[in-house]
């Protein structure tokens, strides 16, 4: 195996009884019994028993936790086995010991569990990636990783790499931007994604290509975002939207099979975007629990309680043996108000009729017709808001996934895949008082939506497709704009004109005069494919090395002051903050 070990530690089993083994690791736990010494070893592969006696090996006294060293013994059968440990049938009675190097208490306990806080798991991430299940998540993501390679490169794909130093595009979140030392006051941008680069790739003529594709993105940060992530970015020439659907499917049923032994069933899913939405209340919605939105807005039309009165869309669902104090209702409301919504309308069932706040403006007719819609038994609470479409949806969406969190829905070793389908190509932006792609402005709309880009453009739907699961928005892709005057139409619609489209995509549009292909792709978020997959709600857990909420290293402390000579040379002057 090695000069250092014959066996890694974790792999003994009572089949090893009689060998002599030699062993290499760090003290995970040590225990005295008189004149015995315990010593839990651990490697990567796991954790082993050793027995010393100190008569033999008096160096083991000095021996901490976390210390690295070699021990040589025989594997023999354990009076007392622990069957929660995979070499829980065995010990390994060491006569030769040597310790390689010593450790200081290390800040935090290397366990399973562990109560050190997220900063300072961080700041030590190397003490912090030493605990079991965090080297089961890396290599949970290795697995995924190897899996869907194989699949790409068995079909055909070639992987190709692209610019890290590229332009800057508005592409949708903010870029990061790097300085030219050689041409003062230009820049590059780090890519949002290689979404230029593998078009260009297709109208090059490479028909299939991927790239694990690191993407940078200056964003605020949540639990399943990062700064610099990864992407499975797959670009397509000559397959239509059902045919790259299909394929998705396929690697992905691929990746569940060999990572987690799980057969998941095809195809998945198809919603239209308008249908999730008026359903879920999302444009992923978490599929692993039901709680469907009923539309109301007919029921309640002649409704005396003003709350409904005068509004567009009354929405509302059930969800089964609910029960909430009214500190807990008004806990709820606080926030729908917070994701947007007015307020919340609450009716509880029991014995057979309906309680609430409400319950004096409903009539006897609309209670009866309530009950009989929501489907509700006693014990049931049904959920209500009554908004402007978009927000009524938004809004009750985001309780959806509260009540199902407060009830135990989610459960991570389940898994349900869905295609949100039919995206609009546009959505109006209040604060920048123009349209603004929902995907990105090479989307295809819909062939039967073109004549709407001149009349109603917020009507126009796309080619688009993300891929949901468990209410993550695990990747997302498109069929492309493969015709030069239909793009610059995209963007003029998008507020740029001959000048802003000349400057920011014109190396991207002459392109599209020499022959493009039709062509489409997608990419995963690879980072989030891990997170679920290793059952796991933080992004971080499936990073070696990953910023925090602040896009800080708490670890090196990046981004960092630069050295004044470095900035000189880069031709850049730091503003004085005007508050200092
Ligand atoms: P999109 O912007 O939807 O599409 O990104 C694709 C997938 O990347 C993941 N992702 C992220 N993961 C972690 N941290 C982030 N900050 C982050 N941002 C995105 C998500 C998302 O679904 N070029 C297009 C794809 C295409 O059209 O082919 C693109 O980048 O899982
Ligand atoms: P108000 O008339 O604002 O005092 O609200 C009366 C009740 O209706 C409160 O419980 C509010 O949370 C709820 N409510 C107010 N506006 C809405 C709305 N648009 N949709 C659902 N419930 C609402």
């Amino acid at each position: 195996m090695s000069t250092y070990r014959t066996q890694y530690n974790g792999s003994l089993r009572k089949e090893n009884i009689g060998e002599r083994v030699k062993l290499v690791g760090w003290v995970s736990k040590k225990r005295n019994f008189g004149q015995l010494c315990f010593i839990d070893l651990r490697d990567t592969t796991g954790i082993c028993q050793l027995v010393f006696d100190e008569e033999i090996a008096p160096q083991v006294k000095d021996v901490r936790n976390e210390y690295v060293i070699e021990a040589e013994g025989v594997v023999e059968g354990r009076k007392d086995i622990n069957p929660n440990m995979p070499t829980g049938e065995i010990e390994v009675i060491v006569d030769k010991v040597k310790i390689i190097n010593s450790a200081k208490t290390t800040p935090l306990i290397i366990a399973d569990e562990t109560d050190a806080l997220e900063d300072t798991r961080m700041e030590y991430r190397y003490l912090d990636l030493r605990r079991p299940i965090m080297q089961q998540r890396l290599k949970t993501r290795h697995a995924i990783s190897r899996s869907l390679r194989d699949y790409l490169d068995n079909n055909g794909f070639l992987e190709i790499e692209t610019p890290m130093l590229g332009k800057s595009t508005p592409e949708g979140a903010r870029d990061y931007l790097v300085p030219s030392r050689v041409h003062p006051g230009s820049f590059y941008a780090l890519p949002q994604s290689p979404q230029l680069y593998k078009q260009l790739l297709m109208i090059a003529g490479f028909d299939k290509y991927y790239q694990f594709a690191r993407c940078f993105r200056d964003e605020d940060l949540r639990a399943d975002r990062q700064t610099d992530f990864t992407q499975v970015d797959i670009e397509t020439s000559f397959l239509t939207e059902q045919e790259i659907m299909e394929f998705t499917e396929e690697m992905l049923c691929k990746v569940m099979k060999e990572v987690k032994g799980i057969d998941v069933p095809r195809p998945f899913l198809k919603l239209s975007w308008t249908d999730a939405m008026n359903r879920y209340g999302s444009d992923k919605p978490d599929n692993r629990f039901k709680m469907e939105f009923h539309d109301l807005s007919k029921l309640f039309a002649q409704s005396e309680f003003p709350v409904f009165q005068g509004v567009k869309t009354i929405k509302g669902f059930t969800a089964e043996q609910f029960h909430a104090s009214n500190k807990e209702v008004k806990k709820l409301t606080d926030f729908v108000k917070k994701n947007g919504g007015k307020g919340l309308v609450v009716f509880k069932m029991s014995e057979g009729a309906l309680s609430g706040p409400a319950k004096k403006f409903l009539s006897a007719e609309e209670e009866r017709a309530l009950i009989d819609e929501m489907g509700v038994k006693d014990g049931d609470t049904i959920f209500i808001v009554a908004d402007e479409w978009r927000k009524a949806c938004n809004a009750l969406g985001a309780l959806r996934n509260e009540i199902a969190s407060q009830q135990g829905l989610k459960k991570p070793n389940e898994f349900s895949f869905l295609w949100v389908v039919d995206f609009p190509m546009f959505e109006w932006s209040e604060e920048e008082g123009r349209f603004v792609s929902e995907h990105h402005p090479f989307t295809m709309p819909k062939t039967e939506d073109l004549p709407l880009l001149d009349s109603d453009p917020a009507k126009v739907k796309t080619n688009a497709y993300d891929i949901i699961l468990n209410g993550y928005e695990l990747g997302g892709g498109s069929m492309r704009i493969y015709d030069n005057e239909l793009q610059k139409k995209i963007f003029k619609l998008l507020g740029l004109n001959d000048e802003d489209i000349k400057n920011k995509f014109g190396f991207f549009v002459d392109a599209f005069q020499y022959g493009t292909p039709p062509h489409g792709g997608l990419a995963l978020g690879f980072d989030r494919v891990a997170m679920i997959l290793a059952e796991t709600d933080s992004i971080r857990d499936v990073i070696a090395f990953p910023k925090n909420a602040a896009a800080k290293c708490p670890m090196s402390k990046a981004p960092t002051p630069v050295d004044p000579k470095q900035l000189e040379e880069l031709h850049i002057e730091i503003a004085k903050d005007e508050n200092e």
